[in-house]
């Protein structure tokens, strides 16, 4: 292959093996899709997609059965997925034209050429080809210039229904601009902002929405995405909501994610994190049900939590520890976030993992074991969170004053 390729070797072998076998079966394959455009731009790609000119069953069984792999056809897609020795997974599908019978709706496929296959693609930077077929092995099919775009840094629809045939591409499109801090092309800017004034997205199925939404969360750039988003309307064309305060609390959340995992070794899932930046102007019922909508009830947990938390006044220390302990983490973190309360809920669980006593200086201090040692622990940690104690001495000073009977004392 011609270009910066971020492939193994082994899958180089399989695909030039696969490109051998369609040569020999009178077909044409390729790779399609996002593995392209990132073979272009030097990126790593693990999701592998062949396109194959033929038909993709009868290639895939007959490569399969050759060599012993385990192979599954869906027959009324006209698709296939390969399973190799190694565990590697690749799709294929047969090159195709999709009809919309309305907006948003999944389409209705028949055969066609690999141009008109790639013709009803998203972007041009999707919409190439690296042909496998033995003898033309690398050959480049870019038939709307997405190399060329790549190069321009632009994202660029193929013709101008294409965000009224498919809405879920305006999610695409920005999570695309956002991922690679590419710019819309004018004439696709344009056509997104009509297409969200229109209200096209309330017509796109809405497990669609939850599968692109659900990608989107789990971007690196996500906060970029979210801001695109809520720069063209579109979080608010899909029911969430936005306030003055939420670009500065969207930018406060990936340092304070980043803290929160990399100080504390907590397990944080990004996406109800940055869910709630899109639901917490909302009202509670409003935010619970639009997880509902978009099939994201696995995240309620956190929404609740967060709520629970909002309006919280906590003057002391003490009081705002006692609010975030055995809290949902992912409602924390974002609480944090939100109420800029970042640097006194890092002083607060920075010092628990200093508690200035434990177990072992009561049982020096003749306490017998019981329950009480929690509740002594926990008293002195509060006090010490709240600058009434200091150190270990003065929590030493304060446990005999205040728990010890006087013959204990001595
Ligand atoms: N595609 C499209 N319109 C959509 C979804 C997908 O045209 N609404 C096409 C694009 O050509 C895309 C390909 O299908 O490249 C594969 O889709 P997907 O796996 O969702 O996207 P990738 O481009 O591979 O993106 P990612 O890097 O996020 O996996």
């Amino acid at each position: 292959m011609p270009h910066n390729l971020k492939l193994p070797v082994q899958t180089v072998r399989l695909l030039e093996e696969i490109g051998s076998l369609a040569e020999k079966m009178g077909y044409r394959a390729f790779l399609v899709g996002g593995i392209v455009r990132d073979i272009l731009m030097g990126r790593e790609n693990l999701d592998i997609d062949i396109t194959v000119e033929g038909d993709a069953p009868t290639l895939v069984k007959k490569f399969a059965t050759e060599r012993g792999y385990r192979y599954h056809i869906y027959p009324e897609f006209m698709t296939a997925q390969l399973t190799t020795d190694t565990g590697l997974k690749v799709d294929f599908a047969t090159t195709r034209k999709e009809k919309y019978s309305h907006p948003g709706a999944y389409p209705e496929v028949e055969r066609a050429t690999i141009e008109e296959d790639l013709f009803r693609r998203d972007f041009t930077i999707n919409a190439m080809a690296l042909e496998i077929t033995e003898g033309s092995f690398g050959k480049l099919i870019d038939p709307f210039g997405g190399e060329r775009d790549i190069k321009n840094k632009v994202i660029k629809i193929l013709h101008k229904d294409s965000f009224v045939e498919d809405p879920i591409r305006i999610l695409r499109a920005l999570r695309f601009a956002g991922r690679f801090r590419f710019k819309l092309e004018g004439e696709t800017e344009r056509l997104l902002k009509t297409a969200v004034k229109g209200g096209y997205l309330q017509y796109a199925p809405t497990g669609r929405v939850n599968l692109e939404l659900g990608n989107t969360l789990k971007e690196d750039r996500v906060k970029d995405i979210l801001l695109l988003m809520g720069r063209y309307g579109v979080l608010e064309s899909l029911g969430f909501a936005t306030d003055d305060r939420w670009a500065e609390v969207l930018n406060r959340l990936p340092e304070t994610v980043r803290w929160f995992k990399d100080s504390l070794g907590w397990q944080v899932d990004t996406a109800p994190v940055y869910l709630l930046s899109v639901l917490y102007p909302l009202p509670e019922e409003t935010a619970e049900g639009l997880l509902e909508k978009y099939h994201f009830e696995g995240y309620k947990p956190a929404i609740k939590d967060f709520y629970l938390l909002k309006g919280k006044e906590a003057e002391k220390n003490s009081d705002l520890y006692k609010s975030i302990k055995n809290r949902n983490r992912e409602a924390v973190v974002f609480w944090t976030a939100y109420r800029g309360l970042g640097n006194r809920i890092k002083g607060i669980l920075e010092k628990e993992k200093e508690k200035p006593i434990s177990g072992k200086d009561l049982k020096e201090l003749k306490i017998p074991p019981s329950p009480l040692y929690r509740e002594i622990i926990d008293d002195v940690f509060y006090k010490h969170l709240d600058g009434e104690i200091k150190d270990r001495e003065e929590a030493l000073r304060y446990i005999k004053q205040t728990y010890l009977s006087e013959g204990q004392k001595q």
